[in-house]
């Protein structure tokens, strides 16, 4: 299910943060929770200092679930793993401007819009919001890392972050254009509202959504905090 407008505030547990030992059940505790979004990180080692998980992954919780799938690809030659996680079942996969490609981030992404599925584009922190002109009219999501990418845990980069993403908002509203614009890294009840006053709608949470026992009790915090 996808939200009808980048109105809409919606937070996203990242799988990342589990608890692998069940992923059934995590993924049971995060619907439970209220999410109606769930993100997953793949990280192949090379584009990132950190290794996750594939497809296969992707495939296993797409059974599990009828969550819509925020897939977020931390890989070199996104375009050549694209298949397989179409595949997989993926709803929306996200690839990186930075990431090498053997044809380009233009074609892989209109070869994910002709799969039938939502299409977005990540920036490193460093990336600044320029990178992602070429390719803004034709994304339903602009996701604008709030950490370093390759790992969960890490503090919220405010400073570096956080004019690209009100850069972003300001150009959007100025052409008329309709993508989410998605933060992910160190998302907290105190650092969503910041995101959220840059026009962010889509908050990835890992440490702060699985990472409490009562996780349903963490949505709805993370949830009012951005309201
Ligand atoms: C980081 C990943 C994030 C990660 C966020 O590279 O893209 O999605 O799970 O984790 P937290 O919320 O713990 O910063
Ligand atoms: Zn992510």
């Amino acid at each position: 299910m996808r939200p009808m407008t980048h109105e809409n505030r919606l937070i996203l547990p990242s799988l990342l943060a589990a608890d692998w030992s069940n992923i059934a059940a995590e993924v049971k505790r995060a619907e439970d929770a209220g999410a109606q979004w769930l993100h997953l990180d793949v990280m192949d080692g090379n584009f990132v200092d950190n290794i996750s998980f594939g497809p296969q992954m992707v495939q296993t919780v797409r059974k599990l679930t009828r969550m819509y799938m925020d897939v977020h690809l931390m890989i070199h030659r996104p375009d050549h793993y694209l298949e397989r996680f179409l595949k997989a079942g993926a709803d929306n996969i996200t690839i990186h401007a930075e990431a090498r490609y053997d044809s380009s981030v233009a074609e892989t992404l209109g070869r994910i819009r002709a799969a039938g599925r939502h299409c977005g584009l990540a920036l490193h922190p460093d990336t600044p919001f320029e990178a992602a002109l070429p390719y803004v009219a034709d994304i339903d999501l602009l996701l604008v890392m709030t950490v370093v990418p390759g790992f969960g845990g890490q503090p919220f980069m405010e400073k570096e972050t956080m004019p690209k993403l009100a850069a972003a908002r300001d150009h959007r509203a100025a052409h008329g254009l309709k993508y989410h614009l998605e933060v992910d890294g160190g998302i907290y009840t105190h650092t969503a509202p910041i995101a959220r006053d840059c026009g962010a709608n889509l908050f990835v949470c890992g440490t702060s959504a699985f990472g409490p026992a009562n996780m349903g009790e963490a949505m709805a915090g993370l949830q009012a905090s951005v309201a």
